[in-house]
Parts: structure tokens; C-alpha cells; sequence
């Protein structure tokens, strides 16, 4: 496998644990304005998935297959989720996740890519910051309106 193969295909294992995270913590929010919102991120997860796999073949390998990997960062959000449950304890997961996921793609946007890898990557980081600014918003909302 090639070496940005590589590279991409870790993106894409993080963005397909992100998707699974999603999916867990989307059951543990009853308030409907934020499950909507983190079901549209969800899916911004998803489309990650797909636009990253399409790229890995592009370059003749083969893309990760579309299951959760539990030897990944999940395993923490997960624990963090079923320790404590509800919209604040989601949304606490979920940050911790796209705190990673801010991390690792803030380092994809200087790989060695050709364009319109780059603007794939690029694009999908700005997704991240978007979700991570929500996620703290509301959470502090939350934290407020709670005190
Ligand atoms: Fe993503
Ligand atoms: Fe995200």
C-alpha cells in the first residue's frame, strides 16, 4: 500500500470510529434541535468515509472496511458515554472524539497529497472545526443554564 494510502486509510478509520461515536451518543439525546444537528454531522462523518475511500482507490488500494475499530480512540468515548448518559454526557464523548479528530486532521492538512486530495482533506477539517465549535457551544449553554 502506498504511503498517502496509508496515511488516508487512517483518516478514514478515525472518521468511521466518528461516525459509530455519533451513532451512540445520538441515542443518549433527548433534546431534538441537538440530535438533528448531531445526526447531520453523522452523516458529514459518513461522507468523509466515502470521499477518503474513493481517493485510496484512486490510488489502487484498497480502503478500510466500514465497521467500528474498537482498538481505536472509540473505546473512550464509548466508556465515557455509558458512564454517564444523557445529552451532557454525550456531548462530552463526542467532544473528546472531535478533539482528536481536530488534532490528527489539523496534521492531514500539510501531508504530501496531489490537489484534489488536499481539498478533500482541507474541506473535511473544516467540517471538524465546525462540529467541535458546536459541541463546545452547546455544552456551555448547557453548563449555564444548569448552574
Ligand atoms: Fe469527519
Ligand atoms: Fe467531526
Amino acid at each position: 500500500m502506498k504511503e498517502i494510502s496509508k496515511k488516508l486509510t487512517s483518516l478514514a478509520q478515525l472518521d468511521i470510529d466518528a461516525f459509530f461515536g455519533y451513532e451512540e451518543a445520538i441515542k443518549e439525546v433527548d433534546d431534538p434541535t441537538i440530535r438533528d444537528q448531531l445526526t447531520r454531522f453523522r452523516e458529514d462523518h459518513r461522507r468523509h468515509v466515502d470521499e477518503l475511500s474513493k481517493a485510496i482507490a484512486s490510488f489502487g488500494d484498497t480502503p478500510p472496511e466500514f465497521s467500528p475499530d474498537f482498538k481505536g480512540f472509540i473505546t473512550a468515548g464509548f466508556t465515557a458515554i455509558r458512564s454517564q448518559t444523557g445529552t451532557m454526557g454525550a456531548l462530552m464523548a463526542l467532544k473528546s472524539n472531535e478533539e482528536l479528530s481536530n488534532k490528527t486532521y489539523s496534521e492531514a492538512i500539510s501531508w504530501d497529497m496531489p490537489v484534489d486530495v488536499k481539498s478533500i482533506v482541507e474541506k473535511n477539517y473544516g467540517d471538524e472545526q465546525r462540529h467541535l465549535k458546536y459541541i463546545q457551544d452547546r455544552l456551555e449553554t448547557l453548563t449555564t443554564v444548569s448552574r
